[in-house]
């Protein structure tokens, strides 16, 4: 294979190979609108109380055993939404990054955001650079927040850049396997994605980690994400536990006469 075709473990684990608690877990972190509505206020306070359910869940995330995790924090859809309140979600994520990025760098956590970083404010540009940079060389926990992201976009960019490489001589058209095409991902050098759980009763991924979900266990809760504690986590991990993963094989032990 031609130097600068990097390759992804895919999905292509077989279920006893599978681990028994998840090691990668993603979360449609949804519901703060409707938190803040039931209460009568306004939605930046359930974004803001979103915040802190994000603060718990990722220490709760580690100490049950969970080495990575994916966070949906704003979609490339979600520019839909009023100016004011794209602008607060922007402001609390740069809060975020300044109040918990120490305290995060300290605890061993890596964090990386993705995303597309055309259109996003200068400033938070520099947010991205600076988690990157403070917290690259831990790796007791690796923390990915999706920001500006649309897995299509992202699958699409993936494309280009590997047209790009045949274009230059650097790949051949063979090269492409699902495990190259993976390692052109933004989310690349993360393990096989094993749980996705989506919050406040909705079933859907709107355009979340489509690649990715391959062969992940989905989730959802009832809970709105404001409300989110480790009970909550616990119980997504307990579904999880009972699930038998197959990877498309037979049940472990039901061989067919
Ligand atoms: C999720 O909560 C946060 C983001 C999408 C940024 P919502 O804001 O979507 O809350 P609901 O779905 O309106 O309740
Ligand atoms: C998905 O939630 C995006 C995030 C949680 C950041 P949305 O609330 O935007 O999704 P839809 O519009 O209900 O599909
Ligand atoms: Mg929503």
């Amino acid at each position: 294979m031609p130097a600068g075709v990097t390759t992804q473990v895919s999905d292509t684990r077989e279920a006893d190979k599978a681990p028994v608690s998840p090691l990668h877990v993603a979360i449609i972190m949804d519901g703060n609108g409707r938190w803040a509505k039931a209460r009568g206020q306004m939605r930046t306070l359930g974004h803001k109380a979103g915040v802190n359910a994000l603060q718990r869940t990722i220490r709760a995330a580690g100490d049950l055993g969970i080495t990575h995790m994916t966070v949906f924090a704003f979609s490339t859809e979600n520019w839909r939404r009023p100016a004011a309140e794209v602008s607060d979600l922007m402001g609390l994520l740069r809060t975020f990054i300044e109040s918990d990025l120490g305290k995060l760098a300290k605890e061993g956590v890596c964090v990386r955001i993705i995303g597309q970083q055309d259109g996003l404010p200068k400033d938070i540009v520099e947010c991205v650079r600076k988690a990157h940079d403070d917290t690259r060389h831990n790796s007791r926990f690796f923390l990915q927040v999706a920001l500006n992201y649309g897995a299509q976009a992202d699958v699409v960019e993936a494309a280009k850049r590997f047209a790009a490489k045949v274009k230059s001589g650097e790949a051949e058209v063979n090269d492409l396997t699902p495990e190259t095409f993976g390692g052109l991902l933004s989310t690349h050098d993360l393990p096989p994605l094993d749980l996705m759980i989506r919050t406040s009763g909705e079933h859907r991924l709107s355009n979340f980690l489509l690649w990715e979900a391959a062969y992940a266990e989905f989730v959802f809760q009832d809970v709105l994400w404001p409300d989110y504690d480790r009970v909550h986590l616990e119980e997504a991990l307990r579904i999880f536990k009972e699930r038998d993963r197959r990877f498309g094989a037979v049940e472990a032990g039901h061989v067919s006469a």
